[in-house]
């Protein structure tokens, strides 16, 4: 298949593309489009063929259900068959925005979207391009991150190109997203609302408007038979081609400890990389060493952090060691990400 690639202006995405774009949903075709998020990998939600294509695109577990993306309050009614009313005030706070909630689905929604469960995930986004593509292409966008199945999720174009070129009819191309990590999933199928997985909106934020909110059990415990409640979330992910480790104490002994695993591992002829932050790349001796970011701004941690996995691929190195990033806001996200890069390897000095 040939893949049309368009740029687009991110504050004024242009409306013929954009048009064409939403053409291609609703006659069952794939479009890849930048979200505030992460990129997305578009179809339409209530087409179950389309649903299809998308698992057949990114070599997706077609038992791993898919976000349905849309434009206004007033679609949501027709996929859900009910909203509790603390999801309607966490909507009117969060939507539009990187927030996914979950719901009993109604009729309409194909259970080739959700994976053959009875609930549904929705999402509101609040990028400009997303929102005017999920009006022209019907107003209910099935999207999962547009990266082939176990990679890091993309964060620009380029990644997607990577993963989809020749496998998608369009990738919208609008430059790198701002937050870089997926959204925060809120379950509201049960009585005391869960979180299925962390993101920039955090527990904090969530319980100001819900009271009481609980983290799924399967994304605290790692090593027991607990699953997570978000079937993708059981999948190793964004996994880099080369073991990752994670050296988690305070910023001396972390650095120390890093240099010497990577001179142990070169003296074996092993290639060592770094993750590192601007606060401390200098004081690597590494063959490849990166920085995610600065500590000052932990926002721009969480930005690069796919990409930096992405780019350390490229560099075909053997083993990286990075930096733990228990940062105030969103340390619990992005060490979600973290960890399961590194297969849960992590080791504290
Ligand atoms: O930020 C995002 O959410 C991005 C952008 C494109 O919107 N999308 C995204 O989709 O991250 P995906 O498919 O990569 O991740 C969706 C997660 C998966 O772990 C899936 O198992 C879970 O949501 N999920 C979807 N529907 C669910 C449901 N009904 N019940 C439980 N988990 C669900
Ligand atoms: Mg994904």
């Amino acid at each position: 298949m040939n893949t049309i690639i368009q740029k687009v202006e991110k504050e004024h995405p242009d409306e013929t593309v954009l048009k064409q774009a939403g053409e291609i949903l609703k006659s069952g075709g794939l479009v890849a489009f930048p979200t505030e998020t992460v990129y997305g990998l578009g179809g339409d939600g209530l087409n179950a063929r389309s649903s299809e294509k998308i698992y057949a695109a990114k070599g997706r577990p077609s038992d791993n259900p898919l976000i349905i993306h849309i434009s206004d309050m007033e679609s949501l009614d027709r996929i859900v068959s009910y909203v509790p009313e603390k999801a309607r005030k966490l909507a009117e706070k969060y939507w539009p925005g990187p927030l996914t909630m979950i719901f009993q689905k109604s009729e309409e929604v194909p259970l080739e979207t959700t994976g053959g469960l009875d609930s549904v995930a929705v999402r509101m986004p609040s990028h400009k391009t997303a929102r005017m593509l999920i009006r022209y292409g019907g107003g209910y966008v099935a999207a999962p991150s547009a990266n082939t199945s176990g990679r890091p999720s993309p964060t620009k174009a380029s990644h997607v190109i990577e993963d989809l070129n020749g496998k998608v009819e369009m990738i919208l191309d609008g430059g790198e997203v701002g937050i870089g990590l997926e959204s925060t999933i809120v379950d509201f199928t049960e009585e005391i609302p869960v979180i299925l997985r962390p993101g920039y909106i955090n527990q904090e934020m969530l319980e100001e408007v819900l009271g009481q909110v609980r983290m799924d059990k399967g994304l605290l415990i790692t090593d027991t038979g607990i699953r997570p409640k978000a079937p993708g979330m059981k999948y190793r992910h964004y996994a880099p081609k080369a073991q990752l480790t994670i050296i988690e104490g305070n910023t001396e002994a972390v650095v120390q400890e890093i240099n010497r695993r990577c001179q142990d591992g070169e003296a074996a002829g092993l290639r060592a990389g770094v993750i590192g932050t601007d606060e401390t790349v200098s004081a690597y001796h590494a063959q490849v060493v990166k920085s995610i970011g600065t500590r000052q701004d932990e926002e721009s941690i969480a930005r690069h952090l796919f990409g930096i996995l992405r780019e350390f691929d490229e560099e075909k190195v053997d083993m990286i060691f990075s930096e733990s990033f228990e940062t105030p806001r969103m340390g619990q996200a992005i060490m979600n990400r973290l960890l399961k890069a590194a297969g849960h390897h992590i080791i504290k000095v």
